[in-house]
């Protein structure tokens, strides 16, 4: 095949399999949650949908936070890796490791050459993080009680004492996390019996890289609740736990847990962002 053919080839290929993912109300194999995408490998990554509206999430966090963080933020990270990962494919060809998916990339990200590790690690990890953040929240307007169950409360309880002090110290570990970054709760391998604990990473980086499996994670920059919160953390921590869906939570653990299992499923009633109207 001439190398024409196989380029419009492969790209057929890449639009009939984005169609694929984005067909809104189908039964076909779709991304149903945001961090799905992160594992594909694929020449461009787009922004991942989330399962709900922006201002699905009101009154604890704002429609305005969510565009901003969204369609801001998270899509300056996509753009950014874009390019970074493009530069890295383009002047190394033949280096296999540069065709991997992100999630693969920021877990060997020590593999990643000198040059680009940095660009990569931000925007990749930026891109990565909230992919997970988006995917930990659902709407929940009756602020219903949510905890969790089954054996990711079991271990919870083991590792805590209870789900009450494993909130109390995850929400500590949040208020008081200087500057900007992440607060997880994370399993320390990928192992879906490795222990729990709860650890904070600074500005982009990921648990992923020093090879733990991320559960659930708050994004505490200030860019996550400035416009509703301003300068209360502590309020905007409240907040968050309104939304954290822990049946998301356990789905994340069973994806990260055995991704390539979970690249593609079957999709019912997701609904996609709607970004028509802004
Ligand atoms: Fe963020």
């Amino acid at each position: 095949m001439s190398n024409c053919k196989m380029a419009g080839a492969a790209a057929v290929t890449y639009v009939a399999m984005w169609l694929l993912f984005l067909s809104p109300g189908s039964t076909e194999a779709r991304v149903k949650k945001p961090y799905q995408p992160l594992t594909m490998k694929v020449p461009y990554y787009i922004l991942p949908i989330i399962g709900y509206n922006m201002s699905d999430l009101e009154p604890y966090i704002t429609e305005k936070t969510i565009f901003a963080h969204y369609l801001g933020h998270h899509a300056a990270y996509q753009s950014k890796m874009n390019a970074a990962l493009s530069e890295w494919k383009k002047e190394e060809p033949d280096n296999k490791f540069a065709e991997e998916s992100i999630f693969e990339i920021i877990k060997r990200l020590d593999e990643v050459p000198e040059k680009y590790r940095t660009s990569i690690g931000n925007q990749g990890g930026g891109f990565l993080n909230h992919g997970i953040y988006f995917g930990c929240m659902s709407p929940n307007p009756a602020n219903v009680t949510r905890t969790p169950s089954g054996k990711l409360l079991k271990d919870i309880t083991s590792t805590f004492g209870s789900f009450e002090a494993f909130k109390e110290k995850f929400t500590q570990q949040a208020a008081t996390l200087f500057g900007s970054g992440y607060v997880w709760l994370v399993r320390k391998s990928f192992d879906a019996d490795a222990e729990l604990a709860i650890v904070t990473t600074a500005n982009q980086d990921s648990p992923i890289t020093q090879g733990m499996m991320p559960l659930l994670v708050i994004d505490v920059w200030e860019h996550a609740y400035y416009l509703k919160h301003e300068f209360r953390r502590v309020k905007y921590i409240d907040d968050w736990w309104s939304v954290v869906d822990w049946v998301n939570v356990l789905q994340m653990e069973g994806f990260f847990g055995s991704p390539e299992k979970w690249t593609m499923i079957s999709g019912t009633n997701s609904r996609r962002m709607n970004c028509e109207q802004y």
